[in-house]
């Protein structure tokens, strides 16, 4: 587990040997939440020249609902996200699970280094069980943390930026990676696989606009997507409290304080500053501050999220290159896989 700032200088110094892959689901339209959590430190990452590998896992969708609904339109957005906010296509390499099938057929080697005692423990699995819309758990839901070390392992990805909430998962991936390399290294002793680490944001969680964790099926984002209307309808109905005097204090107003929280990531200034001005104003105040930060430092990805969606041959152009990419380096890492494990 490391944080950016502390992988940074290494990064400059030799990018190249910082291999980078995370990814998100293609359930719905990605939100602020996204944006500041995780795909500015993607952009960032990618600019310090680190290769970056963007998975968008269709078949996850199917381990906890029973239609994987829209999954077209909604892994054709997921990229339009990514290069709206800067993801660079041309050094980038984004596919979906489904199109990399040697990507697939590591599964079956590296189930079997698992147990399935281990697979029924996974805290993740767990709650995302819990959160399931199915009523029965099917077994893809139980071997899917297998799955993501296939997605990680494939191509020999060092770095995967994810949440809190995907520690179990980057546990299984590495201990995937060290039985395989015990039981099957090379004839002259080196590993096969890298054992990747989890790099945590380090920016602070925000909340949607009820107080609660925000997310894509809560209804309690705002989507990057969303227009500068609609951005304001949702901020002024998030929840706040009846103080007039506003103040960050996050432990005592989480609401508040989330709102001041936002409006400075936006214009990357102190959420107590922000409170300072805003004075006795009260929350029509602050949530017209907000809205206001959130709707310009947007303004720009929006413009260019809007002309990108317009063009889905160029979309679908970039799925199909990265694709092949993928494909070329899941086949070359599944040679290798049957070599060691003296496939014929
Ligand atoms: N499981 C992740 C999620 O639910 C998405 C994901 C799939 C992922 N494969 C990955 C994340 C590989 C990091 C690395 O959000």
């Amino acid at each position: 587990m490391t944080e950016l700032a502390d992988l940074a200088e290494g990064i400059r110094a030799d990018p190249a040997a910082h291999r980078v892959l995370t990814g998100d689901r293609p359930t719905g339209p990605l939100h602020l939440g996204h944006y500041f959590g995780s795909l500015r430190n993607r952009v960032h990452l990618q600019r310090l020249g680190v290769e970056m590998f963007l998975v968008i896992p269709d078949y996850q969708v199917i381990t906890d609902r029973d239609l994987a609904d829209r999954l077209a339109e909604h892994t054709e957005n997921l990229v339009v996200d990514y290069l709206a906010t800067g993801i660079d296509a041309d050094r980038a390499t984004i596919f979906t699970h489904s199109s990399v099938p040697a990507l697939n057929q590591l599964l079956l080697p590296f189930l079997s280094l698992v147990s399935v005692a281990e697979l029924h423990r996974n805290p993740t699995v767990k709650d995302e069980i819990a959160h399931s819309s199915q009523a029965a758990v099917n077994g893809l839901m139980l071997t899917y943390p297998v799955h993501q070390a296939a997605d990680i392992l494939f191509c020999k990805a060092g770095l995967v930026p994810v949440g809190k909430d995907q520690l179990p998962h980057l546990e299984v991936a590495r201990t995937v990676a060290r039985r395989f390399n015990e039981r099957y290294p090379h004839p002259d002793g080196t590993p096969v696989f890298p054992r990747p680490r989890a790099l945590l944001s380090a920016a602070p969680l925000l909340l949607g606009t009820d107080g609660g964790k925000m997310s894509k099926s809560r209804g309690n984002s705002v989507p990057l997507a969303a227009d500068e209307d609609t951005t304001a309808r949702l901020l002024k109905g998030a929840k706040t409290d009846a103080d007039r005097r506003i103040t960050y204090d996050p432990v005592g107003r989480p609401e508040v304080s989330n709102l001041l929280l936002l409006a400075g990531l936006c214009q990357d200034r102190a959420p107590e500053e922000l409170a300072e001005e805003i004075g006795d104003g009260g929350a029509a105040a602050l949530k017209r501050t907000v809205t206001e930060a959130v709707n310009e430092h947007l303004r720009p990805i929006r413009a260019r999220r809007a002309e990108l969606a317009a063009d889905r041959g160029h979309i679908r152009q970039v799925l199909r290159t990265g694709s092949e990419r993928a494909n070329a380096i899941a086949d070359a890492t599944l040679t290798e896989v049957r070599a060691v494990m003296g496939s014929l």
